[in-house]
């Protein structure tokens, strides 16, 4: 049986729902009145513009950069070429600069059930020089293509830098959308930081890995020029045991390249780097994260490294979210968030960037490490150490947007829409940071939701703008 409810019980049972109430509604964070029409989100056809090969013997397709090591003078750069291995080179030069360089990669090629790669290279290239730009070229020696590249400015405290933020694309019409407004966005994102799930090729029968190479050529148009940061998701597992594929992650550990070693990582899926203003940790939603595994041994070691006068800014980004108030994939990030959480606030996380939940919502500055079992205490509260929890996870691929919304809004949400877009975070200095998330349907200029960021080591005031 379980407690009587009559007299002074029922009085507190109905005093505390009302209170509980107010509480929810007079603190609850707003909904975007905006409404989207709802359509089929599609992928692109095979023959769209936007996946059609190079011309050429061999050409370089699927050209991708990201950073090389941790201090940012050094850029991976990878490409395939479909008849042949061609050159492993890399030609290099500065701008303006008669002297080309020569770096050599390697590449190899991968099956995955009764599909067989293309010969995907990678060549990481060193030394190079902060804040220039340079010209590169692969298919050295047969159908040469060429590129470029800004490397970012000395690690420091009061460089400007502005990253773009972009999850879950996929490769439908609206992905290509998204990618279209990112490019367009007045505010000129300088790096991506992209938080997981590229091509949904998994969706395809038999993991179609055509569809990885679809999405690389849909991709190259940015990730050539700039370097994409980049953090796994669920639809990267490609876990297979029906087709005989069981090792996770094979298509994305053959495609993609992370810096993970430079930062003391033992896997590509964790890792971490700096880039001018910020020190950006990238934590793997689907590896072991408990205590004693390499992830959570990893972590531990890496908060204390991080030096705000060095780095002021400390962003996090990560696939499954921890604050999320859409009905789709509700909780799933809490064991992690459990076990992690308290961390974040004591070295004051700046922001949290995720995906996974296809639709956008911003979070107060929130946090939940009270509970200890037995003190009930597991409510979300307002803490000025606590990150900003960013979903971004509305890149636009096939499978369409979350709509259904935890009702009433939760506390800890302080925005949020079911949207496609994408989001820019500019630093300014060491105290300042403007953030603008961008809805496709609107102008490239047109911000859906800002907010000014102010540093939680530098000038931890109240940036919440809903207060
Ligand atoms: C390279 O040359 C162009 C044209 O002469 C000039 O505008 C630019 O400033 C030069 N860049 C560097 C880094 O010297
Ligand atoms: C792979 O198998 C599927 C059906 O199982 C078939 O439709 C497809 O043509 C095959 N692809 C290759 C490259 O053999
Ligand atoms: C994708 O976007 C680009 C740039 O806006 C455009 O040129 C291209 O036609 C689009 N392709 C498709 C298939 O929508
Ligand atoms: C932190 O970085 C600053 C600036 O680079 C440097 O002067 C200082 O020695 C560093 N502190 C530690 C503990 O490494
Ligand atoms: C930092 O940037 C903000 C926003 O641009 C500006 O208001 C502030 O004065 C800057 N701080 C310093 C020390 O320059
Ligand atoms: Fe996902």
């Amino acid at each position: 049986m379980g407690p009587r409810l009559e007299g002074p019980n029922l009085f507190l049972l109905i005093l505390g729902l009302v209170l509980n109430s107010l509480v929810l509604f007079c603190h609850g964070g707003r909904t975007s009145s905006y409404v989207r029409r709802l359509e089929a989100t599609v992928d692109m056809p095979l023959d769209s513009d936007v996946f059609r090969f190079p011309p050429g013997y061999n050409a370089p397709q699927q050209v991708h950069i990201t950073q090389g090591d941790v201090e940012g003078k050094a850029v991976i750069v990878s490409w395939v070429t479909q008849e042949a291995p061609g050159s492993d080179a890399v030609l290099y030069w500065k701008e303006n600069s008669s002297k080309k360089l020569k770096a050599y990669g390697k590449s190899k090629t991968y099956k995955f059930y009764n599909y067989t790669s293309g010969h995907i290279h990678h060549c990481t290239i060193r030394n190079l020089e902060y804040d220039t730009k340079y010209y590169y070229v692969v298919g050295v020696g047969q159908t040469e293509r060429e590129f470029y590249f800004f490397t970012p400015p000395e690690v420091g405290p009061d460089v400007p830098y502005t990253f773009g933020l972009i999850g879950d694309l996929g490769q439908s019409f609206d992905s290509n959308i998204t990618l279209t407004h990112y490019e367009n966005n007045p505010t000129k994102g300088q790096a991506v930081l992209f938080v997981g799930d590229f091509s949904y090729a998994d969706q395809y029968p038999n993991h179609d890995n055509n569809r990885w190479d679809s999405w690389g050529r849909f991709a190259e148009r940015s990730t050539a020029y700039q370097p994409w940061i980049w953090t796994v998701g669920n639809h990267e597992l490609d876990f297979a045991p029906e087709l005989g594929e069981t090792k996770p992650f094979k298509p994305f550990l053959n495609r993609y390249r992370t810096p993970y070693r430079s930062s003391g990582s033992t896997e590509p899926f964790w890792y971490s780097i700096k880039r001018g203003p910020a020190y950006i940790i990238v934590l793997a939603s689907y590896s072991a994260y408990g205590k004693y595994t390499p992830q959570f041994k990893w972590l531990e070691k890496e908060f204390p490294k991080v030096n705000r006068t060095e780095t002021p800014w400390l962003i996090v980004l990560m696939h499954s979210p921890w604050y999320n108030s859409y009905d789709y994939h509700y909780m799933e990030g809490e064991t992690m968030r459990v076990m992690y959480e308290p961390w974040f606030v004591k070295y004051k996380v700046d922001v949290v960037f995720a995906g996974h939940v296809h639709a956008y919502e911003r979070s107060e500055r929130v946090s939940n490490i009270a509970y200890n079992v037995v003190n009930g205490i597991c409510t979300p509260v307002k803490d000025k150490s606590a990150p900003v929890y960013i979903t971004i996870g509305d890149g636009g691929n096939l499978e369409g947007l979350a709509t259904r919304m935890t009702e009433p809004q939760p506390k800890y949400s302080a925005f949020r829409e079911a949207s496609f877009g994408h989001a820019v975070l500019s630093i300014k200095n060491r105290t300042h940071a403007y953030y603008g998330w961008h809805r496709n349907q609107d102008g490239y200029a047109v911000k859906g939701d800002t907010m000014w960021f102010y540093n939680r080591f530098w000038h931890p005031i109240d940036d919440s703008p809903s207060e």
